[in-house]
């Protein structure tokens, strides 16, 4: 089988979160199952300077108005095909907005455009390559499917996943004349979302299939709590839509070869962590005194509840702990936690900024990862944490709920437990998470018990993998059906 996959996004070539990590694993996985992923990715200036120019397989003269073409290349084990359109892509910053981190005015056009020549190929525009099925992940990439719907490429199997319900991609009505859909698009079923036009919505109405990135997710986007005004559409299609955990590259997160770990490390040699930790501590500021040293690897947004630890850090501090975080975005929010690794010197080290050695060698050394989520569709750096025994105390919601199992006394009992979950949202369920945490801590055994259990534990991409693979074939069986 033969999938056109179409992302904004795809490790190690382009990167802002979790998305790109699967859209870059995924491929590879899937090869393992017979199936042949080509991706097809904006040429942004991270891309093209990380492959080689080949003959193109399509020219636009005119593309959203300027020239592109799209040519193929490989990279990291990958196929890709890349949307060579400087006027659209070629620009300082990030993939989405300028170095201050403003969005690009023109991101319609510009994921209009990604859309278009997604749904070209889809129609057979690359002769050598027609795909049996398109996959498209996220806002940026979902226009594909409606050009399909609405083009020669209606019957060709299609399926959207989900990453963040919060990011939507929606816009003004006046920007419809531009797409080049026909009218009949401008509808409640078709592109029109509360006025507007929404990227996202458009792809989920016209989506043979939806899936995002956990089966909790899947249950939480259909209420109102957080379906961030789509929960009525996605309850409609609930038979359509399935959960499915994302898997980690165990290759590249693996703390027996991590390059950039002081030692590597297995389930068996754990106290070899502690040169690990001994790094890290230099690296944050942070005193030595073997109290627990607890860490955050992430986005700094609304997001991620980093607010609320905020709110409590104080507190945690006094329970025993140090902290290290990385991680930038939010401004206030780097100033509020700047302020308490002033406030705490020694005990709480702050890092802003993206790194991702860094975020490896923290994974390697902390004894456990925070993540307060307020809502999390999977989470990848608790399943990090799990395979590198940094034990993930987590908020009780979406991925983060279905992959760490709380130490509660049943599943310490079972010697099951694989880390500590609490009440999102609530500094007091956090400070008591993190009491807890320290705790057992406290016995070496009992929490050395809990590190190796996650790192048993199977987050490869294999067995999600299979599941999108018979989905898949479900659907290309449902076309020649
Ligand atoms: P999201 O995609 O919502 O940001 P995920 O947990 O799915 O959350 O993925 C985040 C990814 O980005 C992980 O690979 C994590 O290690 C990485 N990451 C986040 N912030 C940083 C940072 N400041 N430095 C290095 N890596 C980071
Ligand atoms: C999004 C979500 C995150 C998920 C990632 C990959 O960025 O916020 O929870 O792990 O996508 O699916």
């Amino acid at each position: 089988m033969q999938v056109l996959a179409v992302t904004p996004e795809i490790y190690p070539l382009i990167k802002t979160g979790g998305l790109a990590d699967v859209t870059g694993a995924l491929p590879i996985a899937l090869a393992r199952q017979g199936i042949a992923t080509k991706t097809l990715v904006p040429g942004f200036p991270q891309v093209l300077a990380a492959v080689a120019p080949s003959v193109p397989l399509l020219s636009y003269p005119d593309l959203h108005g300027g020239k592109a073409s799209v040519f193929a290349a490989k990279a990291s084990g990958l196929d890709l095909l890349i949307l060579d359109a400087p006027h659209l892509f070629e620009r300082a910053g990030g993939p989405y907005g300028d170095a201050s981190g403003m969005d690009w005015p023109d991101n319609w056009r510009r994921f209009a455009a990604l859309g278009f020549v997604g749904a070209d190929i889809a129609e057979g525009a690359i002769p050598a390559f027609v795909p049996d099925l398109v996959h498209v992940h996220d806002w940026q990439a979902a226009l594909t499917l409606a050009y399909m719907r609405y083009g020669k490429a209606a019957d060709t199997p299609s399926v959207i996943t989900v990453h963040n319900l919060a990011f939507q991609g929606r816009f003004g009505a006046g920007i419809f004349a531009e797409l080049g859909l026909p009218v009949a698009a401008m509808s409640l079923d078709g592109v029109e979302y509360y006025g507007g036009v929404g990227y996202l919505k458009a792809g989920l109405q016209a989506a043979w299939a939806i899936t995002t990135v956990s089966p909790t997710y899947a249950v939480e986007i259909g209420t109102p709590e957080f379906g961030m005004g789509l929960d009525g559409l996605i309850a409609q299609r609930a038979e359509d839509l399935t959960g499915i955990v994302n898997g980690i590259d165990v290759d590249i997160w693996d703390p027996e070869t991590d390059g950039q770990l002081k030692a590597t490390y297995s389930a068996k040699t754990l106290k070899a962590r502690a040169a690990n930790r001994k790094a890290v501590e230099e690296r944050f500021g942070l005193v030595h005194d073997g109290s627990p040293l607890f860490c955050v690897v992430s986005r700094l947004t609304w997001q991620k509840g980093l607010d609320v630890m905020a709110g409590v850090l104080d507190e945690l501090v006094a329970s025993g702990m140090r902290l290290a975080v990385l991680g930038s975005g939010d401004a206030a929010l780097e100033g509020a936690l700047l302020a308490a690794a002033a406030r705490h010197s020694g005990r709480v080290g702050v890092v802003i900024g993206y790194d991702e050695g860094l975020s490896h060698l923290m994974q390697g050394g902390c004894d456990a990862i925070l993540i307060p989520s307020r809502f999390e569709p999977c989470g990848l750096t608790q399943l990090y944490g799990l395979r590198y025994g940094c034990v993930p105390i987590v908020a009780r919601t979406g991925g983060l709920a279905d992959t760490v199992i709380d130490a509660n006394e049943a599943a310490l009992a079972a010697g099951v437990a694989t880390g500590f979950q609490f009440e999102p949202e609530s500094g007091h369920a956090l400070v008591h998470a993190v009491k807890r945490a320290i705790a057992a801590h406290e016995a070496p055994k009992a929490w050395a018990t809990i590190q190796r259990q996650g790192m048993k534990a199977d987050l490869s991409w294999d067995r999600s993998a299979a599941k999108y693979a018979d989905l898949y074939r479900s659907l290309v069986a449902r076309r020649t059906a």
